[in-house]
């Protein structure tokens, strides 16, 4: 019997209007198939209308309009024979809004290696809009690393580990912030969270002034003070890269070594924050509250279940503002609800989430939730 470990990771925060122009960011893993057949994943995000054309009423449709201003696709860039495109970056419309001037979007796709490589799949560009910090203004690049070798220890290929982020997180100005990203890695390896550097963030490096990562759990820790140069409504860019380590020594391909402080694989993860004031205190933000499964709780389902989750949100310690969207990143066909009142509880709201599995769902999954209120507040 086939179970599957389906994982609910949870956040809130608030949005207002987005100023972003063109790339926003994203992410790609990747696992084998079979031989070298590897199945990428990638999700990314745009200024509305910039991107391959993700709207509102499009939620869960493929999307395929050209990207604004440049020719860009996922390439070979190392390991294979030239520059061979993998992918374009036309995807499934995951969500979008047009008063916030976003979308965003996921796509899988599989691609067959000529051998076991190492490879290194990138999407590059010219266009990261202008951002706080003096950074931006320049190219973008998310790349990860691919080596089919077989691993001593699970006698298959690595998989790589996968994270997943909003496009776009608010949070309040002149507030103290944590924000935990949701990493998990399919073979058990132990995953670390780094800042990105060099070419691996370009324009974005180091986006993030005075801010801490806790390598372990991929917490973001900072201070949006003016002490440290944030500005009310300036919009920062964030880069992590992310590496499995396996447990114990193992080999690749039946030679080459490797130690628990090597890494296997690595994913990249871009994404913003926006410092926007407001004239709240710092701790009145949305919240999930019952019957939200809890913050990183795993379901596990047979694979052919409906698998069905209430998220629900209010505005903890200001009722008197709504719940005005609840944004959604999750697997491809995880199919939502439109926000609805939640009878009986003043202001608050939930969309109910549905997911219909097959056997190609099999593994671990991640859901993210952003709730989002009338006008301000933070994250969970
Ligand atoms: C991108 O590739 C997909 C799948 O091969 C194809 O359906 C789509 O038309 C392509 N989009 C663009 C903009 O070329
Ligand atoms: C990749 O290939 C596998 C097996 O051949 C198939 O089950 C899967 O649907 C393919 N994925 C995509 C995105 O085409
Ligand atoms: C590992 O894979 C090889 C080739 O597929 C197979 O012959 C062997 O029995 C496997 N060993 C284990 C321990 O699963
Ligand atoms: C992350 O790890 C740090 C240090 O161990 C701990 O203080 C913090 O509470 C953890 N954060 C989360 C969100 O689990």
């Amino acid at each position: 019997m086939t179970t599957k470990l389906y994982r609910l990771t949870l956040f809130a925060a608030v949005l207002t209007t987005s100023l972003a122009r063109h790339f926003g960011g994203g992410t790609i893993n990747w696992k084998p198939v079979e031989g070298y057949k590897v199945e990428f994943v990638f999700k990314m995000g745009w200024t509305y209308g910039m991107g391959p054309g993700c709207t509102e009423t499009k939620i869960g449709q493929f999307v395929n309009g050209p990207i604004s201003g440049d020719q860009t696709a996922w390439k070979c860039t190392q390991g294979c024979t030239g520059r061979p495109i993998i992918s374009n970056a036309s995807y499934y419309c995951m969500g979008a809004n047009q008063l916030e001037r976003w979308e965003q979007g996921q796509m899988s796709f599989n691609y067959t290696f000529s051998n076991p490589g190492p490879f290194v799949a990138a999407f590059e560009g010219r266009k990261w809009m202008a951002l706080g910090h003096g950074k931006g203004s320049g190219p973008w690049r998310i790349a990860t690393t691919i080596d089919l070798r077989t691993r001593s220890d699970t006698n298959t290929s690595n998989s790589s580990p996968v994270a997943l982020s909003q496009v776009i997180y608010y949070m309040q100005y002149d507030c103290h912030h944590e924000l935990q990203i949701p990493v998990l890695d399919p073979d058990g390896d132990e995953v670390l969270c780094q800042w990105a550097k060099g070419n691996e963030c370009e324009a974005v490096c180091n986006g993030l002034r005075g801010a801490r990562l806790i390598e372990e759990n991929c917490t973001i820790i900072f201070d949006s003070t003016a002490t440290l140069g944030y500005k009310d409504g300036e919009m920062y860019g964030v880069a992590l890269t992310i590496h499995d380590y396996p447990q114990t020594a193992i080999t690749l391909g039946g030679q080459d070594r490797k130690t628990p402080m090597d890494s296997l694989s690595s994913v990249p993860l871009q994404f913003l924050i926006r410092t926007p004031a407001f004239p709240t205190a710092c701790n009145e933000r949305p919240r999930f509250v019952s019957s939200t499964p809890q913050q990183g709780s795993k379901l596990t389902a047979q694979a052919g279940d409906t698998v069905s989750i209430r998220v629900v949100a209010d505005n903890s310690n200001d009722f008197t503002k709504k719940i005005s969207s609840i944004d959604l990143m999750g697997p491809v066909d995880l199919h939502q609800s439109a926000l609805m009142p939640d009878p009986g509880h003043t202001n608050t709201f939930f969309k109910a989430l549905t997911w219909q599995t097959s056997s190609a769902d099999i593994g671990e999954h991640i859901v993210c939730a952003t709730a989002v209120n009338e006008r301000r507040s933070v994250m969970l």
